[in-house]
């Protein structure tokens, strides 16, 4: 399946994710995770990309299309992929209809994390993250074994630069004011289906696995 995650920050597309993965064996593209791995790494890329992080702004268009344009040519992701965090523009879902046109494919599904944006600050100011594997906990609802370490490998887990609640201001107010239309955008195509973000992880794959079935 070809499928897209919208939600604000912290809504759970990043802890989805890999459960969906595991399920229907597509590739999981993050922009997000791409990002931070060229800004990590300080390529042109990175260089480019790491003011609008660091402020919670969206980094220009031109920049995350090019990312995806090339990722979704790969052979790994032709039978079916998880975009998390991409399309976040109009144009960004426009130059990504124009791709999968010439693929001769289309989106199967857009999962809408829908979420009330008072639950988000506790969200993303108690997570931590495995950078290595994308697997990512939460202080209070996601506790690891031993604080600050991974469970699976025993590596040190990191906290996002940009999970601060002033950073997360700007976060959301990008979301609203340019993500949101994204999903109109889809909903007049009739492809997406909402979810009820706020419940706990589990009952949010029961119900991403209903809409996919
Ligand atoms: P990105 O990395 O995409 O960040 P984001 O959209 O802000 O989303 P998050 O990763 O914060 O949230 P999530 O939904 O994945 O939450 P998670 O599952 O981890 O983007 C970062 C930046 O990169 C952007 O600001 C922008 O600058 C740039 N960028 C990226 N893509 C771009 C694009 N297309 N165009 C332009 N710029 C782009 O969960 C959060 C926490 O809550 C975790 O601790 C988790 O354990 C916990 N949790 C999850 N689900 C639940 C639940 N159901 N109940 C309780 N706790 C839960
Ligand atoms: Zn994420």
């Amino acid at each position: 399946k070809r499928l897209i995650l919208i939600g604000p920050p912290g809504s759970g597309k990043g802890t989805q994710s890999p459960i969906i993965k595991d399920e229907y064996c597509l590739c999981h593209l993050a922009t997000g995770d791409m990002l931070r791995a060229a800004v990590a790494a300080k390529t042109p890329l990175g260089v480019k990309a790491k003011e609008a992080m660091d402020k919670g702004e969206l980094v220009s268009d031109d920049l995350v299309v090019g990312i995806i344009d090339e990722a979704i040519k790969k052979p790994s992701c032709q039978k079916g992929f998880i975009l998390d965090g991409f399309p976040r523009t109009v144009v960004q879902a426009e130059k990504l209809d124009e791709m999968l046109t010439k693929q001769g494919t289309k989106i199967d599904k857009v999962l809408n994390f829908a979420i009330d944006d008072a639950i988000l600050e506790e969200r993303i100011t108690g997570r931590w993250i495995h950078p290595p594997s994308g697997r990512t906990y939460h202080t209070k609802y996601a506790p690891p074994k031993v604080l600050g370490i991974d469970d699976v490998s025993g590596e040190p887990l990191i906290q996002r630069k940009d999970d601060t609640a002033e950073v997360l201001k700007s976060r959301l107010e990008a979301f609203h004011r340019q993500t949101e239309p994204v999903i109109d955008y889809y909903n007049k195509k009739g492809v997406v289906s909402q979810l009820h973000a706020e419940k706990p992880p589990k009952e949010v794959t029961s119900e991403i696995q209903k809409s996919l079935s």
